[in-house]
């Protein structure tokens, strides 16, 4: 029995969709613990590109069980088209789960996602507009429904007039928006609810069911930890827990049962929306690192703001997340520069700092203290041991591991499962 934490340590889009199809093969259960469809999660396996937004990873390893947790939530239009889309791919989405207590995104969410982001103008988050704000707020607020709900469509039905009750008058009086029937909605969700009713179950019975019968289970994280509500940016981040202590909530599995944290790192930074980012890079530089490592998101297709590494925020990773390992993505993207600067401290009013500024203002003001390493020119993208990297790249990793206070477990070198070199097994 084994259960690992695998979680973004930067702002996303790290490759947590890659290593999840790298390592879980030796897991039995690939558990998504929390965000929703805001999520891309590429897998290049067997010649075919993936892009989930709402399932687990997993599922392309079929004899593995892949499930929602419950703090998740779920956009039963993606979902669907998700589970068709694989489907259509040749991959059965028997092994799927999909946690009762998980909230389900409704259409109004969408709709008051859009809506708050135009009132705040200049001051946007830049979300995914997947109405991932407003439904967790609904959960808070104890007017969500739930995935449990669409099990009987009496229950469904009663729980949505309950909450348009609450959700008209601030869609039309607040936001000047078009309001909801519940007719209207049954029309299109009952169907749904008949496609997704055999895949919902108490999802924290069976996770501890399982790893009761020796196996195991990987949580896969979506989203990262400097996007995280408590820890992340804050009010640029996204409206749940995606750092470990989510995988904890968000799937009803204790936290005695975990054995490993896994941070998945790229080895340069990216980030979409708005918010601080100290080390970005916004000139022709940034631009050639966007083009070189392919940065446009997976659920948006808006350009990924790009920079240099950032040791300070690799450092709070580790510590927020308890990492025990790292995996180093895209490595092969920083080939071809003559050196590479790596941030390693923050200038903040002209002090300088290792450690995370206290307050946003802080953040925002933070200038990055850079370290030039030594660059390479080879392509590395064929290499599969640490030996055979030139040089610099390997005296890049050890550094990065020195910076950032975890051991660096593995290094990918292309977006395919085969182009990562492992230093040691992570199980
Ligand atoms: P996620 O959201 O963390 O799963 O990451 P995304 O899938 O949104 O973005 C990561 C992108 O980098 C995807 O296009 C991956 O196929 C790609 N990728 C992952 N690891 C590597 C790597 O080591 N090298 C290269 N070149 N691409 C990678
Ligand atoms: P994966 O799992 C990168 C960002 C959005 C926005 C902020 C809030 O692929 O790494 P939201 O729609 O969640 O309310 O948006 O969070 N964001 C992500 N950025 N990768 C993601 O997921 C993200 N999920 C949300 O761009 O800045
Ligand atoms: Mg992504």
């Amino acid at each position: 029995m084994s259960a690992s934490v695998l979680v973004g340590t930067q702002w996303g889009d790290e490759g947590k969709g890659k290593i999840t199809d790298l390592i879980s093969g030796d897991f039995d259960v690939v558990c998504r613990y929390g965000g929703g469809a805001n999520a891309g999660h590429t897998v290049v396996a067997n010649g075919h590109k993936l892009a989930l937004h709402q399932i687990p990873s997993g599922i392309v390893h079929e004899d593995a069980l892949s499930v929602i947790g419950n703090g998740c939530i779920v956009d039963p239009t993606v979902i669907l088209e998700e589970i068709d889309t694989l489907k259509a791919q040749g991959l059965s989405c028997e092994g799927l789960r999909i946690s009762g207590n998980a909230h389900i995104v409704m259409p109004y969410h969408r709709d008051l996602d859009g809506a708050h982001e135009k009132n705040l103008g200049k001051n946007l988050i830049g979300t995914t507009k997947r109405g991932i704000g407003p439904c967790y707020m609904d959960k808070m607020n104890r007017t969500g429904l739930r995935m449990q709900d669409m099990l009987d469509d009496d229950t469904f039905r009663e729980k949505l007039a309950a909450a348009l009750a609450y959700q008209n008058p601030i869609l039309e009086k607040v936001y000047g928006l078009p309001t909801y029937t519940v007719e209207q909605i049954c029309e299109e969700f009952l169907p749904y609810a008949e496609r997704l009713r055999p895949y919902i179950i108490e999802s924290s019975k069976l996770l501890n069911e399982e790893l009761a019968a020796g196996k195991n289970i990987l949580f896969e994280g979506a989203q990262a930890t400097m996007l995280d509500i408590d820890h992340g940016t804050y009010p640029f981040v996204t409206s749940s827990n995606p750092t470990a202590g989510g995988a904890l909530t968000g799937s009803g599995v204790g936290p005695t049962r975990i054995d490993r944290v896994v941070g998945v790192a790229k080895a340069y930074t990216t980030r979409v929306g708005e918010g601080p980012f100290p080390t970005e890079l916004d000139d022709e530089v940034g631009e050639a690192l966007r083009a070189k490592g392919g940065e446009f998101g997976v659920t948006t297709g808006r350009p990924r703001r790009t920079g240099w590494f950032d040791a300070v925020v690799m450092r709070y990773a580790t510590r927020i997340n308890g990492l025990t390992d790292i995996c180093l993505t895209k490595l092969d993207v920083l080939s071809g520069y003559d050196t590479i600067p790596v941030c390693v401290a923050y200038e903040v009013d002209g002090v300088r700092t290792e450690e995370m500024p206290l307050d946003q203002a802080g953040f925002e003001a933070a200038v990055p203290v850079y370290e030039e390493l030594p660059g390479w020119s080879e392509d590395i993208s064929q290499c599969r041991s640490f030996e055979e990297l030139p040089q610099a790249a390997q005296d890049y990793i050890m550094r990065l591991e020195e910076l950032s206070r975890c051991r660096i477990q593995s290094i990918g070198v292309g977006p395919g499962r085969e182009a990562t070199i492992v230093r040691y097994p992570l199980m």
